[in-house]
């Protein structure tokens, strides 16, 4: 079971699983996702992960393995509704979890993110990092990683809890987490200059959307309960990334240099090491590669 499997991620992960011969059921209210995969072994389900109606879901199709990737992703909403946040990614993991104990699934997988380290300052940061959200998403998402390891120190419930850095590819939004890389390739491409806020030395580690599948199909493949970030422990500039897409674009043009925006992280560079040593995952996508991907994607939709 994936929820959000109509999301940018989810989505890749429903093409993932399904090539690697899993059936998939996607739970998904299409808030915000609207990307479903047309094979034949994916049955659908739009409906609220919070509501009564997963209970039957859990009952009719008895899943062996749950990867939960729906949430309310945005930082911005979190910070000015923290209420609705909590109720999305807290209240709504826990109801989750309900199921998962009940109907006695093999494996827990989360979708976390870099946002519950917080500004660590430059250099690569490894999961044992002291953490300390600064906004009200990264505080949602970090309960939702403690409630998971109580289930599973209560219940028995396998889990793992995967800390994903700035996930990119086909299908992103430009308002999530990796957005910058849509918006560059978009506005590049059609002589827009692209926007930076701040002086362009901010860093973000940005993780191909395939790297961040394979991750989750190891994960059904192990054994052990961990938390584990998932990221190309590279950390790339604003700066040189504009620099990477204008390579690639007929006529480049200048970026516009903006004011800094209040809350936005300043450097972003996630250690990966414990990914390969408890699953042998490395990243295989580099961003050069993946950007190229990005910009025929973002082309062929006609953006
Ligand atoms: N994109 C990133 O860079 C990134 C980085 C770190 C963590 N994450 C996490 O990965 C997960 C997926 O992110 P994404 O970028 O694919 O986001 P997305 O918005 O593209 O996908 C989320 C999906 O969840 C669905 N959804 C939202 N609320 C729902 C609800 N109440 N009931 C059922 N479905 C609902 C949406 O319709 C959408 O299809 C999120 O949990 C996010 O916090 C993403």
């Amino acid at each position: 079971m994936i929820t959000g499997g109509c999301g940018f991620i989810g989505s890749h992960l429903t093409e993932y699983f399904i090539k690697m011969n899993y059936s998939v059921i996607v739970i998904d209210n299409l808030r915000s996702g609207n990307f479903k995969i047309k094979a034949p072994n994916v049955k659908y389900y739009e409906i609220d992960y919070r509501s009564k109606k997963v209970d039957q879901v859990f009952k009719l199709e008895a899943p062996d393995y749950v990867i939960h990737l729906a949430a309310q992703i945005d930082v911005k909403s979190s910070n000015d509704d923290p209420l609705y946040d909590a109720n999305m990614n807290i209240i709504g993991t826990i109801n989750l979890l309900q199921l998962c104990k009940i109907h006695n699934v093999k494996r827990f997988v989360f979708a976390s993110t870099s946002a519950v380290y917080g500004n660590q300052g430059q250099g690569p940061v490894n999961e044992t990092a002291k953490l300390q959200p600064i906004s009200f998403y990264g505080v949602s998402k970090l309960s939702s990683e403690l409630y998971i390891q109580q289930f599973s120190h209560q219940f028995s419930l396998p889990y793992t809890i995967f800390r994903y850095s700035n996930v990119y590819g086909p299908r992103q939004r430009s308002d999530n987490e990796g957005g910058v890389i849509p918006i560059f390739v978009k506005n590049l491409n059609k002589g827009i200059h692209p926007i930076i806020f701040g002086d362009g030395s901010q860093t973000r580690d940005f993780i191909h959307v395939h790297d961040v599948a394979h991750a989750n199909y190891l994960a059904l493949q192990s054994e052990e309960n961990t938390i584990m970030n998932i990221s190309s422990n590279h950390s790339t500039s604003i700066t040189d990334l504009y620099e990477i897409i204008s390579k690639i674009c007929d006529e480049p043009v200048e970026p516009i240099y903006e004011i800094q925006r209040s809350g936005d992280i300043l450097f972003s560079q996630l250690d990966n090491i414990k990914a390969f040593e408890k699953l042998g995952w490395r990243p295989q996508k580099s961003l050069e590669e993946g950007i190229i991907e990005m910009s025929k994607y973002v082309k062929s939709i006609g953006g």
